[in-house]
């Protein structure tokens, strides 16, 4: 059997002027597997989300998502995903449910199909009895929780979260959590996903790129990352990877 692949990057490069934010990218993401990206603040995960998911065109090099080009078939690419953002806007003066029938729209569905998911991923992740309240109301763990019904409603391919946990308290992080591994075990959606909760990703990733300075560093299963630093977990093998150890004397000299 072929293999099929729902990203392939070959030296995907994106230049901000001086800055490169990511640099020869050389990836493949199986499909129906679950990539973990992990990386400094400012190590290029964002950039290469956005590109991948069709919102930015790389500087150079080739990449192709769910058999689309980054280049020429951007409308195919964002048909065929969803995408958490990493800065999210809601429409504040929506309902839950309006903002999610718009999303719907927006991807062809609508009716009785539509309202069924709408009204099954609300109570999934325990918004009932409040999705006819406006967005504005919401807390920001809600209107997180809204924003990840909005990017699986339309059942796509593959799926893009960058840093789904943040803002989610920890039972919520763990629904979240369950509702990836139950989509991945049980359809062919492919996850990849920026985050930077090890533990998070050591439980649900097949496969964990690490991203330091735009350059991919390191790419294996959990297991093989930790194993081959002679590390604990996956936090332990991260922080021998990328650093990050600070000398504990530093700590308070910004006083004196
Ligand atoms: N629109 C932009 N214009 C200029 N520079 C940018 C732009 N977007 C990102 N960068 C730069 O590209 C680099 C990578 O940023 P990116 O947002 O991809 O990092 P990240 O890995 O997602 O970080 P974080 O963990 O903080 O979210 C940074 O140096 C950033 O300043
Ligand atoms: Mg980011």
């Amino acid at each position: 059997m072929t293999e099929i692949y729902d990203v392939i990057a070959e030296w995907l490069t994106k230049d901000f002027g001086k800055v490169t934010a990511v640099k020869d990218l050389e990836l493949k993401v199986r499909r129906g597997t679950t990539f973990g990206y992990l990386g400094p603040n400012g190590a290029g995960k964002t950039t290469t989300v956005r590109i991948l998911s069709g919102l930015l065109k790389p500087t150079r090099g080739k990449a192709s998502v769910c058999g689309f080009d980054v280049y020429t078939q951007r409308e195919q690419i964002k048909a065929s995903t969803g995408l958490l953002p990493e800065t999210p806007g809601v429409y504040s003066k929506l309902s839950a449910v309006e903002f999610l029938e718009f999303i719907g729209a927006l991807n062809d569905l609508s009716g009785e199909v539509l309202m069924k998911r709408i009204d099954r991923l609300l109570s999934l992740l325990g918004l009932e009895g409040r999705q006819n309240d406006l967005l504005e109301s919401y807390s920001s763990g809600m209107k997180q929780k809204v924003l990840v019904a909005s990017t699986i409603l339309h059942d796509p391919q593959l799926v893009f979260l960058d840093e789904p946990t943040s803002r989610l308290d920890p039972a919520a992080s763990a629904l979240v959590k369950e509702i990836i591994r139950a989509m991945a075990k049980e359809t062919e959606t492919t996850f990849f996903i920026c985050t930077h909760m090890t533990d998070f990703a050591e439980d649900i990733c097949d496969i964990i790129g690490i991203l330091t300075n735009g350059v991919l560093t390191t790419l294996g299963t959990p297991q093989e990352i930790v194993e081959n630093v002679d590390a604990k977990n996956l936090e332990d093998a991260y922080l021998k990877i990328v650093g990050g150890q600070v000398d504990r004397s530093k700590l308070l000299s910004w006083r004196s």
